[in-house]
């Protein structure tokens, strides 16, 4: 296979906190392809802003590395960074908070390549004029300010300012989880309209796996701080391997997921899982319907299968134990 546009090895971020404090992110693996839309989903707090904060090397890891197209980001020298910078770009869910009020509709749009000291004013101006015809605004509405705009239009200037860098990597965290579902729709279409258009590889990241599903090529399943299991959109939720995965699906139709509780996910009453709690196990497993003897101790690590399928539980590696297949840790 080609070299993957990003390669995320082994991340792992703690926050300072009681204790030993919190793993927010701990060992994320995952590459993205060019054009590819990569899923992430998880419960709040489980870590995918931590998560795409240290794609954007905002934050540093304490471990591993971000590669982008075969360079290293993380600790890169200053100016080899602020080459990479431009072709990772973030859009969050509030975008309206994310445009400086102060600044005209086109001024923020052309801050990114104004932070760059690329093109000169005239130039910015045209590429403004450009990326507000590509997202459905008008040339004018450059001169006026984000508050006169509705959220999926402040969206849809939150995409113009992403993409004024022409980034190979558009990281959506929570940007449509916002809007009512018809505005919703709009900006999904006009976000793959993009993505063929300019060959773009996404990380679409939302609590909501019934959103998710809809938009990505593969999906990444968080659960404090660990990827449980990763793999084609179609096949994880017609056949999700890890129990948690099966969890989240069951869930979907509950109208709001951020607000469910232990019992809604149909899961077995038990501890609730903390992050900044020492778990010798699988951080799962007092949630856990199917757990084994030894997830109380062993943690799991994320397995590939021979399906290509990867998943952190012990039900799918002794399976593989089984029938012969290989094992080994990430991809
Ligand atoms: N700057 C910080 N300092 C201390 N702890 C933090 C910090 N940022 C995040 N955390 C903790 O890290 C964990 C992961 O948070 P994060 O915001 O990445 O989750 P999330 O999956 O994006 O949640 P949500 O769905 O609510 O956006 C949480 O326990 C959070 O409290
Ligand atoms: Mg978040």
């Amino acid at each position: 296979m080609a070299e993957p546009l990003l390669d995320v090895r082994a991340l792992s971020k703690r926050f300072a906190g009681s204790g030993d404090g919190v793993f927010a992110v701990k060992e994320a693996s995952f590459t993205l392809q060019r054009g590819e839309t990569m899923g992430l989903v998880g419960e709040s707090g489980c870590g995918k802003s931590t998560l795409a904060r240290l794609l954007l090397n905002l934050i540093i890891p304490d471990q591993g590395s971000v590669v982008i197209d075969g360079t290293v980001f993380t600790g890169a020298p200053r100016r080899a960074q602020r080459k990479l910078r431009r072709r990772v770009q973030i859009v969050f869910q509030d975008a309206l908070s994310s445009l400086n009020p102060r600044m005209t509709v086109g001024v923020n749009i052309a801050e990114p390549m104004r932070l760059q000291g690329l093109g000169t004013a005239t130039e910015r101006r045209a590429a403004v004029r450009a990326l507000l015809d590509l997202v459905g605004l008008r040339a004018g509405d450059s001169e006026r300010y984000p508050h006169e705009f509705s959220g999926g239009q402040c969206q849809r200037i939150a995409i113009a300012r992403a993409l004024i860098l022409r980034p190979d990597i558009v990281v959506f965290d929570e940007a449509v989880s916002a809007l009512d579902v018809s505005i919703r729709a709009q900006i999904l279409r006009l976000m793959l309209d993009l993505q063929q258009r300019f060959g773009l590889a996404y990380l679409f990241i939302s609590h909501d796996l019934g959103v998710v599903r809809r938009v990505s090529d593969r999906i990444a399943v968080m659960y404090l701080g660990r990827i449980v299991e990763l793999g084609p959109a179609e096949e994880l939720c017609r056949a999700p391997l890890h129990p948690y995965t099966a969890a989240l699906l069951r869930a979907i139709p509950i109208a709001d997921p951020r607000r469910m509780r232990v019992n809604d996910l149909g899961l077995t009453e038990g501890e609730a899982a903390r992050p900044d709690k020492r778990m010798p196990g699988c951080a799962f497993q007092p949630r856990c319907a199917q757990r084994l003897p030894r997830c109380a101790h062993e943690p799991p690590a994320l397995a590939t299968l021979s399906t290509g399928r990867s998943v952190a539980c012990f039900l799918h590696s002794s399976a593989d134990h089984s029938t012969g297949l290989t094992r080994s840790d990430v991809p």
